[in-house]
């Protein structure tokens, strides 16, 4: 396949056959690649599956509007929802034009970025003006700030054209829509709507960079991401780092990569996998289409002028990316795949007993049926193998109309993993923000649980 030019990872295309053009919208090109770049592999068979209404998948949370404070925003939980079992393969038509539609939904709430938001800050000018003039007068700085808020919208746009350069072709064409019929041109114009929550998914994609990828981002990386790195290196300490390429690592719900990108760049043999193409299309946008420290600012804070001390906050900058992304040491293998977790670890043969380590941070409270994600991180790691994490139980799914969803306590979560076959060797907690402003009013700190759990 002309998208993998590492040989060790040519086993996960084997079975694939000639990708079609939604594939090649998420595979980056050969001429793009460079020594130690990551690269992604498609699944034709089992990638981001059908959709489910995420204003309903949406609307249950505990604390469901979308800010700084759960990390559920900028993930669609309408991806996942296809279940192998379910899984025909007369249907791969029917799946194909589903996950093209899907894929071209996600595009379409990228392109819609720039209007969407300029109609809000333009809504907020309008509302001023219904003030009294006299009320007017008191706020001199107010439409000041509207004229700076619709310049950073542009700079956004900017990126975000660059995230879906390769795809543009989706956006102007109507593709899944033609040869169908009446009816199910209304089925998919419907399943096409981009609704407020799409856009906010396009607006958590802008601030996850700032988690992952600059130096804003560096107290959460910190508080979270530095210990799961120390313990994977203390646990294979007995490696010198020019051997750990020997050591395969997995990083199951990676968002935007970071987590695996560190771990690539300390040697280790890293693979992250994710299943949301917002979170797909932006990675691959900073991995390999980025080729220089700071090289794209971003306004990741001017969509809500709420709990903002002072004004120019919300016209804080963020600079992306705060490391080069290509800087990984020769030899080392770093890769991103993309599919639900369950789908492509769970179900083959290939993965049984290959990992040597799995990270998984903020992840494991995505499952609908937790005791199918721990038997799968436990099927797939060595024996031996060892499963370090970190996260709160912030169920994804919790009150979500027509989905399951397995609620545990910590405890319980805990005893689960012990029934399956894992030893806990370390157990703690670790504060952390997801996402948070660092100069809003509103921060949500999770005590994280975070364990060592070796596979027996
Ligand atoms: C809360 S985010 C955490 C992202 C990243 N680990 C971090 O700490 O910033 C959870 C991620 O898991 C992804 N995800 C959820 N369910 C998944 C599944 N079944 N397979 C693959 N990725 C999944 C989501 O799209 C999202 O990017």
């Amino acid at each position: 396949m002309e998208h993998s030019h590492q040989e060790h990872n040519h086993h996960q295309h084997q079975r694939q056959q000639q990708p079609s053009s939604l594939q090649q919208g998420i595979r980056q090109e050969p001429g793009q690649q460079r020594e130690g770049r990551s690269h992604f592999l498609e699944r034709p068979d089992q990638g981001v599956p059908d959709d489910v209404d995420v204003s309903d998948a949406t609307a249950g949370y505990s604390h469901g509007h979308l800010h700084d404070h759960g990390h559920n925003h900028g993930h669609s939980h309408r991806e996942g929802s296809r279940r192998v079992d379910n899984y025909d393969s007369d249907d791969d038509e029917d799946f194909d034009e589903e996950e093209a539609l899907h894929f071209h939904k996600i595009i379409k709430a990228f392109s819609q970025y720039k209007a969407t938001a300029m109609y809000a800050n333009h809504r907020r000018r309008t509302d001023f003006y219904t003030l009294p003039e006299r009320q007017q007068k008191m706020l001199p700085s107010y439409l000041e700030r509207m004229e700076k808020v619709d310049a950073a919208i542009e700079d956004n746009y900017e990126i975000i054209k660059m995230i879906c350069e390769d795809q543009q072709i989706f956006v102007n064409d109507d593709r899944p829509m033609v040869k169908l019929g009446l009816n199910e041109k209304a089925k998919n114009a419907a399943a096409l709507r981009i609704r407020q929550q799409d856009m906010e998914k396009v607006q958590g994609t802008i601030k996850q960079f700032v988690r992952d990828w600059s130096e804003g981002g560096k107290p959460e990386r910190e508080a979270i991401y530095q210990p799961l790195l120390q313990e994977l290196k203390s646990r294979f300490s007995s490696i010198t780092p020019e051997n750990r390429g020997s050591i395969n690592v997995l990083v199951p719900g990676s968002g935007l990569g970071r987590l695996a990108f560190d771990i690539a760049h300390e040697g280790f043999s890293a693979q992250g996998n994710e299943f949301s193409y917002y979170m797909l299309l932006a990675s691959n946008f900073i991995l390999n289409k980025t080729s220089r420290v700071n090289q794209f600012k971003i306004y990741p804070y001017i969509h809500s002028f709420s709990n903002i001390i002072k004004a120019e906050d919300v016209l804080t900058e963020a600079w992306i990316p705060d490391v080069n992304p290509s800087e990984i040491p020769r030899g080392t293998d770093f890769s991103m795949v993309a599919g639900d977790f369950l789908e492509v670890y769970g179900q083959e043969e290939e993965n049984i007993g290959k990992w040597d380590a799995i990270v998984s941070c903020f992840f494991i409270d995505t499952a609908k049926n937790i005791v199918d994600y721990l038997e799968t991180i436990h099927k797939i790691l060595k024996k031996g193998g060892v499963w370090i994490n970190a996260g709160p139980l912030l169920w994804h799914f919790e009150n979500t109309a027509n989905e399951i969803s397995i609620e545990l306590s910590l405890e319980e979560v805990v005893e689960l993993a012990k029934t399956i076959g894992f030893r806990f060797e370390a157990q703690g907690t670790s504060k952390s923000t997801y996402m948070a402003n660092p100069h809003g009013m509103l921060k949500y700190v999770y005590e994280c649980a975070t364990w060592t759990a070796v596979k027996i």
